[in-house]
């Protein structure tokens, strides 16, 4: 469904990924780790169209993603969740919901002012979509309240609601777990996991919590220093002398 193929990219002298390639297959829940600075969310990026790599190609569902702007892949199914929550403070949680659906509503600007019928249909739609995704979510009871006065498990999941508000069929998640607590988490995998059955979701996430990544991943791949250092199911990855290194240094250390 996605590959992403030889990425690599500098920012002024620093090389952040050099040739990384990954292959994820639908419905997968493919995991993406390494220690800090691996590259990790540039690969995210990369994806989501908010860098250009220097070299690579991406592609989705057999289309090439690379070029376009970030609106347009997010309209061929791709959503994302960011490693520093970013939710509109002063907007309610159901509007929050609600401007993840922004690349659905056909109504140009013309026609919301002159409130059509179609539009006011098209509107209504989507607050009912987004409020069964609150429901799902176990938001719907905070709605109403400005997402500022959310603690960071909520905010973390309001993100998640407004990225799924635009029905994708591939979704990023970066650092879901960053900040909960293991009761939070283990609801957090129960969830990613229905997720994907209800939905048919392709899932791929960046974490640093290895009872999540353990946990729900069919695959993870291992970056280290901007390069693939190891792939395969999580038995074998937790297991494997380059990635114990990378993250505990040489034995030798
Ligand atoms: N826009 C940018 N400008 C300059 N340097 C950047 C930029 N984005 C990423 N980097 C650098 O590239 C490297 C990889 O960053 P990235 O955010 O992808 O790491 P990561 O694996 O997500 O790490 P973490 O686990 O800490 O989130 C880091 O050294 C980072 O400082
Ligand atoms: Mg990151």
């Amino acid at each position: 469904m996605l590959s992403v193929e030889d990425l690599s990219i500098s920012f002024g002298g620093l090389a952040a990924l050099r040739g990384v390639s990954v292959e994820v297959a639908e419905r997968e829940i493919f995991a993406l780790i390494g220690p800090n600075g691996a590259g990790k969310s540039t690969v995210f990026n990369i994806i989501t169209g908010l860098e250009r790599p220097a070299s690579g190609r991406v592609r989705f569902l057999g289309q090439d993603l690379l070029g376009l702007a970030p609106h347009a892949i997010a309209r061929r199914g791709v959503a994302r969740t960011f490693q520093n929550t970013e939710v509109f403070r002063r907007l309610s949680v159901l509007d929050n919901v609600l401007v993840g659906r922004h690349g659905h509503l056909r109504g140009g600007a013309l026609r919301g002012a002159l409130g059509t019928a179609s539009v006011r249909r098209e509107e209504a739609a989507a607050r009912e979509t987004a409020r069964a995704l609150l429901d799902r979510l176990g938001l719907a009871a905070v709605a109403g309240v400005p997402a500022e006065s959310l603690p960071l498990g909520l905010q973390k999941r309001l993100e998640l609601a407004r990225a799924l508000c635009a029905e994708p069929r591939l979704l990023l998640l970066d650092e879901p777990a960053g900040g909960l607590n293991p009761t939070e988490t283990q609801a957090l995998m129960q969830l990613i996991v229905g997720l994907r059955e209800e939905r048919g979701l392709t899932i791929l996430v960046v974490e640093h919590d290895m009872e999540l990544v353990m946990g729900i991943s069919d695959r993870i791949a291992v970056l280290d220093d901007g390069r693939k250092i190891a792939e395969g199911k999580p038995r074998g990855i937790a297991t494997d002398p380059a990635v114990v290194e990378a993250y505990l240094g040489s034995a030798e250390d």
